[in-house]
């Protein structure tokens, strides 16, 4: 096969973003697309939130001509020329989707958080053993160059033993998504789920799964914890304090770090300050790391040479994903018990991956 057949379901922010990057790919192309939005299905995106100069430079408009165009995902699966279903739709859809493209034979990318749920997660992992395809989950930080160096460098043993991480991640409330579904904490999960899940996953990435955690948290009147306060706590006393949430007043700028602090280095990224990871290991000054690249098409990249080669997902594991939503579901027992939950190391090793 020389280029992988995508169908993106979902021609909203993510699918947009995702559609630009594969536009002119050297090994995929876009074959198909749907959404039940018939502007965006003629290709008219010109209320895009995406950083889409493919789309602006053409007056809004999506250079769609050649792809084939459905309202569903079920008319997208029927399509019998689509080798990977993207799946860019509301996270209630990611799981029966993902399981219905599994099922006829095709390999699913589907953007985070893998589900709403531990056990849609689980069903997805298991129709994709079952079909014997490909499934990752777009769990876009663990591709992000600022932090893949931090990990990088946390593996090559360059600050020593691990002491300490912290990570936020802050925005004010969304307002762009399709019928507001990110504010409907029952379809989105709330800022815990949708915004703080990247940070839950890449502390798991670095750290593994924790031996416990302890959160607190700021629950929106539609019942989703949309600030939160987290600490992971691991059995050779290293720790991770994890901040997220929507809840900033406008026109609060989004803004996320992290900072990896070790025996022999601190190292740190703060998008607000630009590039460069600073790399804090004696002397007067930092050394400054440059860093480059773009974090979709890293990942879209690795998912496709993953497919192409026959290589499995190594770098982003379905069940470190199904992990992710897991640990952010104990996030939320432990804001509302006011309790640290401990995880057993059977349950610890049952997780890891
Ligand atoms: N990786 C990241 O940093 C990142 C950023 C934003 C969103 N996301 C995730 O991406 C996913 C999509 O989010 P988004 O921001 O693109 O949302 P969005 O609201 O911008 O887009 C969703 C699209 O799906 C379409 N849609 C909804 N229901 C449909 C249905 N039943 N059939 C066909 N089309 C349907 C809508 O019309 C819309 O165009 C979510 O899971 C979200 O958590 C990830």
């Amino acid at each position: 096969m020389s280029k992988l057949r995508f169908g993106i379901c979902g021609l909203g922010c993510m699918g947009q973003s995702h559609f630009a990057r594969l536009h002119g790919h050297p090994r995929a192309e876009v074959v198909a697309v749907c959404d039940r939005d018939a502007a965006r299905r003629a290709g008219d995106w010109h209320d895009t939130l995406g950083n889409l100069d493919l789309v602006q430079t053409q007056g809004g408009r999506a250079p769609l001509a050649g792809i084939r165009t459905y309202e569903t995902p079920e008319a997208l699966l029927a399509d019998r020329n689509v080798d990977v279903v993207l799946i860019t739709l509301p996270t209630p859809l990611h799981a029966p989707v993902a399981i219905a493209a599994l099922k006829t034979g095709r390999h699913v990318l589907t953007e985070k958080p893998m589900a709403g749920q531990a056990n849609d997660c689980t069903r997805m992992i298991q129709a994709a053993r079952a079909a014997g395809r490909t499934l990752m989950v777009a769990q876009c930080i663990r591709f992000w160059p600022q932090y893949a160096r931090i990990k990088q460098y946390v593996d090559e043993g360059r600050i020593g033993a691990v002491r300490f991480m912290t990570l936020h991640r802050l925005a004010s409330p969304p307002t762009y998504s399709a019928g507001n579904w990110l504010r409907d904490a029952g379809q989105s999960g709330g800022a815990l789920l949708d915004l703080h899940v990247h940070d839950v996953d890449f502390v798991q990435h670095v750290l593994g799964v924790p031996s416990a955690i302890y959160a607190h948290g700021l629950t929106g009147g539609n019942g989703g914890v949309d600030h939160i306060v987290a600490t992971y706590c691991y059995q050779d006393g290293s720790y991770a304090v994890i901040e997220g949430g929507w809840t900033f007043t406008p026109p609060w700028p989004f803004e996320m770090g992290i900072t990896v602090h070790g025996e022999r280095g601190t190292l740190t990224w703060n998008s607000t300050r630009g590039q460069d990871v600073l790399f804090y290991h004696g002397g007067t000054e930092p050394e400054r790391i440059a860093c480059a690249g773009d974090a979709l098409r890293l990942e879209l990249d690795y998912f496709i040479e993953c497919v192409l080669n026959g290589r499995p997902v190594e770098r982003c594991t379905p069940a470190s994903s199904r992990a992710s939503v897991a640990l952010a579901w104990l996030e939320r027992r432990s804001v509302e018990t006011g309790r640290t939950l401990h995880l057993s190391e059977r349950l610890r090793a049952a997780w890891g991956v």
